[in-house]
């Protein structure tokens, strides 16, 4: 009996150490092979990003290790069912749900309006209705498109990273109830007046949350939902937003500061990095060959658009060509790359050159150039 009592914590403390050990090995096996096209931090670039809240073929831990194991048929993406063993397969994908932020596994279903008339919104009115549709959606955002439909109940896991206080805030049209791991966090509704509406306060440890929203709004209503989960630092996750299915561009341009995305454009090495400066001029730098291969002015990405294209389809650069712009600037054979980093205005590209790290670095340069120099 006493050996009975004691397991269920033995086993516990085995399975919290298992599990970081796991993500670590997945961590190494992912930067030796899948690093190459989903990039060095998940980012993306020939093959899609694994750490934002796209994911075309499913973000729960099933539909993550299917895809590693079977592969996308037709696409660069193979099997790897037959290349690692299944503890490595799950260690991988593992390490790819540990790197997860925000809603993920959002699921979006519609109710019929008649059962929930003059009620407050709860999790238990809904569960003996039958929902009229139920869909899981890859975008992770809960858009409503037709919210005059009916009632909205949608589901997340909610990962969460960073610790601390977190709140709700919700611009109150219709009703709103939030729920996170079965406890209600947000009560909203427009009708009553300000004193119920609840936008509590909550702390949220670094972990997995079951997130449930209910949502109503009247049905001639043309704003659409807003919606926000807020750290105290100021961080925002969005709630609402619009299916990519419906080809909505995604426009990546540069902010104040420089910044470095990988992305597949037809043309291009697959380990090229593109550097947004602030003066809208994006260089093409390749680290495999350390050398600026293309660069342009009055530039900004347009992401791949629509969601069932959006692998089998490469991004683009629109802007105007620099000429001239191609420079060998590092000693490509006798340096390896390490990582990229934004510093003001500038882009920082360290490589390890014999025994030495050394920096290029890429700078705006007046409104239509920029300059390249070795530090
Ligand atoms: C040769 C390039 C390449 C390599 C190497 C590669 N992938 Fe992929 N991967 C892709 C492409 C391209 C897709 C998109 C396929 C599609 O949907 O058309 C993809 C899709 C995926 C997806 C699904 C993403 C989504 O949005 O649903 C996962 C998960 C994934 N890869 C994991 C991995 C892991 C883990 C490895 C390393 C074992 C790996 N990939 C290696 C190119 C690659």
């Amino acid at each position: 009996m006493k050996i009975l009592q004691l397991l269920p914590s033995l086993l516990l403390s085995m399975l919290v150490s298992v599990a970081t050990a796991d993500v670590e090995r997945g961590k190494t096996l992912y930067a030796q092979v899948c690093f190459n096209c989903h990039g060095p931090a998940l980012d993306g670039g020939q093959g899609p990003a694994l750490n934002d809240r796209y994911w075309q073929h499913g973000s729960s831990p099933e539909a993550i290790l299917k895809v590693i194991d079977k592969g996308v048929p037709g696409s660069p993406m193979i099997a790897y069912e037959s290349v690692f063993p299944e503890a490595d397969r799950i260690a991988m994908r593992n390490f790819i749900l540990s790197a997860q932020e925000g809603f993920r596994e959002t699921v979006r279903a519609v109710y019929p309006r008649a059962p929930f008339q003059g009620k407050r919104l709860t999790s238990e009115l809904f569960d003996p209705v039958k929902p009229e549709s139920q869909t899981a959606l890859p975008e992770n955002w809960y858009y409503f498109e037709r919210n005059q439909d009916g009632v909205l109940r949608g589901t997340s896991k909610l990962h969460i990273k960073q610790p601390g206080n977190y709140h709700f805030t919700i611009r109150p049209i219709g009703r709103t109830t939030i729920y996170l791991d079965g406890k209600e966090v947000h009560y909203s509704d427009a009708k009553t007046t300000k004193r119920t509406h609840r936008n509590e306060t909550f702390e949220l440890a670094p972990g997995v949350y079951d997130f449930e929203i209910l949502h109503e709004e009247k049905t001639a209503h043309r704003y659409r939902f807003n919606g926000f989960l807020v750290h105290e630092g100021g961080r925002k996750w969005p709630l609402h937003g619009r299916s990519l299915q419906g080809n909505i561009p995604v426009i990546i341009k540069a902010g104040p500061e420089a910044k470095v995305v990988r992305k597949w454009i037809a043309g291009l090495p697959p380990r090229t990095l593109l550097c947004l400066l602030p003066n809208h001029v994006i260089v093409a730098y390749d680290v495999e060959q350390g050398a600026v291969i293309r660069a342009w002015h009055s530039a900004e990405i347009n992401q791949t658009p629509s969601l069932p294209d959006r692998s089998t389809k490469p991004s683009e650069i629109r802007g105007e060509p620099i000429q001239d712009a191609e420079a060998q600037v590092s000693d490509s054979e006798r340096s390896r790359f390490l990582r990229y980093e934004s510093r003001g205005d500038q882009v920082h590209i360290v490589s390890l050159t014999s025994g030495k790290e050394q920096a290029v670095v890429i700078a705006p340069d007046g409104a239509q150039s920029f300059t390249v120099s070795l530090n």
